[in-house]
């Protein structure tokens, strides 16, 4: 299947600094997403950016929002749309004026899938985030103790065995990693930190 978008513009650039409020992301998420584990993961996804743009980026309330909301938007059509994600939440945001950052963050959040090469920081981070993190949170589903005492050592050895989360993409994590600034063993303590109260 090819989901290619075959662009490389998205979004109005006079738009910029058009945000949607939380409670309106929230309530597209809630329609357009019943999977509550689908929603759980946007929700990390979306605390884990927020986080990393206030703590690492210095961001101001408004780009921490821009992170927050690309993380919480990034899947909003997979379930109702898996041959098109991510065109569809792609052109409903453009339909909605929302600033064009946010909307190329969430179309290059898998840049083999896309073929949307990230660009920004912020188009950096989600695809770095968006499948270690759910690695990280099918490791707690199978710890009896969930996110206690998770050691990134043990989310290394995952990342190792090719038939935990099969779906997660290795190569597509160690691409992201070489994108960034941080390494893998930085990059999986902080997710821990961050989603494991989401
Ligand atoms: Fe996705
Ligand atoms: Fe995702």
């Amino acid at each position: 299947m090819n989901r290619f978008l075959n662009r490389n513009s998205f979004g109005d650039p006079k738009n910029a600094g058009n945000l949607m409020s939380l409670d309106e992301a929230n309530a597209l998420l809630k329609d357009w997403v019943p999977n509550e584990k689908l929603q759980l993961h946007m929700r990390q996804v979306a605390a884990n950016m927020k986080a990393w743009a206030i703590e690492k980026e210095n961001a101001d309330e408004e780009t921490a929002l821009k992170w927050e909301l690309a993380g919480l938007l990034h899947d909003a059509d997979w379930e109702k749309y898996p041959d098109d994600h991510c065109r569809v939440i792609i052109e409903e945001l453009e339909k909605r004026n929302i600033d064009p950052e946010v909307i190329r963050c969430i179309a290059s959040h898998g840049p083999r899938v896309f073929g949307v090469d990230p660009e920004s920081k912020m188009d950096k981070m989600i695809y770095a985030i968006d499948e270690l993190s759910g690695l990280i949170h099918a490791y707690s589903l199978m710890r009896p103790e969930g996110y206690a005492g998770m050691e990134v050592k043990g989310v290394k050895k995952r990342l190792k065995e090719k038939g935990f989360a099969a779906g997660v993409n290795r190569e597509d994590i160690t691409d992201a990693i070489s994108k960034i600034d941080c390494t893998l063993e930085e990059l999986i303590k902080f997710l821990i930190d961050h989603q494991q109260h989401v």
